[in-house]
């Protein structure tokens, strides 16, 4: 039984319901690039509609701050909505004056041009509340932050979980609570300290910590291995030891590359090298892991059941850099294909670089979440998952 309310616990016929979701949707020049987030959500839409209840959508896009800046409304996000369900009643509603009457949708305007969203003020908490009966929160991607529309609305509504939301707590908690061991962890991305939390909950978790990206030259630096001009938090170096002595005392072993693709700067197609791990020039830097480290995690998938995904091996945006990336996607997708390994992934850049590694369709899961999925490996409650605890 779960522990939060799902759409299946309500009974909505004739009633307004208050939908948080994610349409914070990426735009580059006034263009919408992906709309995945918004896609995602579509079928608690469909639901709550087929139940008989009218929606009031709501959502942010971007960081406005408590102020109203037209770039961010949502109004242009209409027609997205109305694409993906053409045979809806769609309409904006700035302040919340219209109502949504059963198998409609009401779209408010982006919550974060009012302050009281991000400071969670309780009479922004009630005036939501009062727009809808109950309250369904389909916004995992959101539910590490404790605002108005994902945590404080909860307190004045019943309140549960969308379709979306269900699937992101089943299949998260799934792969690194209760799954198949050995479990394995890809962690990649620059920094280190950006990801001590998560690095800290993954030993104590997982049987292998891969640990790829910039944040592995300051585990090598932290071991003595020179790293040339290669991106490096010296400064945590004390910090990268206790995580690499914590997991020698636990069950957990860290794979650090033993090769690495070099050259002398990050940019499209600079000419580079491969080098063994304590041979990088001191005049070169570190893009991607090498093809040896690959053949090494690829033995090692071989073996593992479970595999969680966070952050690329390399500089993966700059072509070559992105081979290391790729090929341990492919492995690791190859084997999820074939039924040997759960692979699920999600956080920031993962989902651009497994996309660009061709493997989204072939992995198990992948989260709609950056933030909140990073927050999630760090092993925290959520507010917006914790407030709809039952
Ligand atoms: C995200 O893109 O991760 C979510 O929409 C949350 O956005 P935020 O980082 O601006 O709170």
């Amino acid at each position: 039984m779960s522990i939060f309310r799902t759409l299946d616990d309500f009974d909505m016929t004739g009633k307004r319901v208050l939908l948080r979701v994610d349409m914070n949707v990426p735009i580059h020049d006034g263009v919408i690039t992906d709309t995945t987030r918004i896609e995602r959500t579509i079928p608690t839409l469909r639901e709550v509609l087929a139940k008989g209840a009218g929606i009031i959508l709501c959502s942010h896009l971007g960081r406005p701050e408590g102020r109203v800046i037209e770039k961010f409304s949502l109004e242009p996000l209409m027609q997205i909505l109305r694409s993906f369900l053409p045979n809806i009643n769609i309409n904006f509603s700035p302040d919340g004056e219209l109502v949504a009457q059963p198998g409609e949708i009401v779209l408010l305007e982006n919550l974060r041009f009012n302050p009281g969203e991000e400071s969670n003020t309780s009479d922004f908490a009630r005036f939501l509340s009062k727009l809808g009966d109950i309250y369904i929160n389909d916004a995992f991607s959101c539910s590490h932050r404790a605002h108005a529309s994902i945590d404080g609305v909860a307190h004045f509504m019943p309140s549960g979980a969308g379709r979306l939301m269900q699937q992101e707590l089943e299949t998260l908690d799934h792969a690194l609570n209760n799954s198949a061991h050995p479990v394995a962890a890809v962690v990649g991305g620059n920094k280190i300290s950006t990801k001590l939390g998560v690095l800290e909950n993954l030993i104590s978790k997982v049987d292998h910590l891969i640990v790829g990206g910039a944040m592995a030259n300051t585990f090598l630096y932290a071991s003595g291995v020179p790293v040339g001009t290669s991106l490096c938090e010296e400064n945590m170096a004390v910090t990268a030891r206790n995580i690499i002595d914590k997991a020698n005392n636990s069950d957990c072993k860290i794979h650090l590359p033993v090769d690495a693709v070099v050259a002398s700067k990050l940019s499209y197609g600079s000419v580079s090298s491969i080098v063994p791990i304590n041979e990088i020039p001191e005049e070169m830097m570190v893009l991607d892991v090498g093809p040896g480290t690959v053949d090494n995690i690829e033995i090692l998938l071989d073996t593992c059941k479970t595999l969680v995904w966070n952050g690329p091996l390399g500089a993966f945006e700059f072509k070559p850099f992105d081979a290391g990336t790729n090929a341990t996607a492919k492995a690791a997708a190859k084997l999820t294909v074939a039924g040997k390994l759960l692979t699920v992934a999600g956080g920031g850049d993962t989902m651009s670089a497994l996309e660009n590694a061709g493997v989204t369709k072939n992995f198990t899961y992948i989260s709609s979440a950056g933030g909140a999925f990073l927050e999630w490996l760090e092993g925290k409650i959520l507010p917006g998952v914790s407030v709809l605890i039952k």
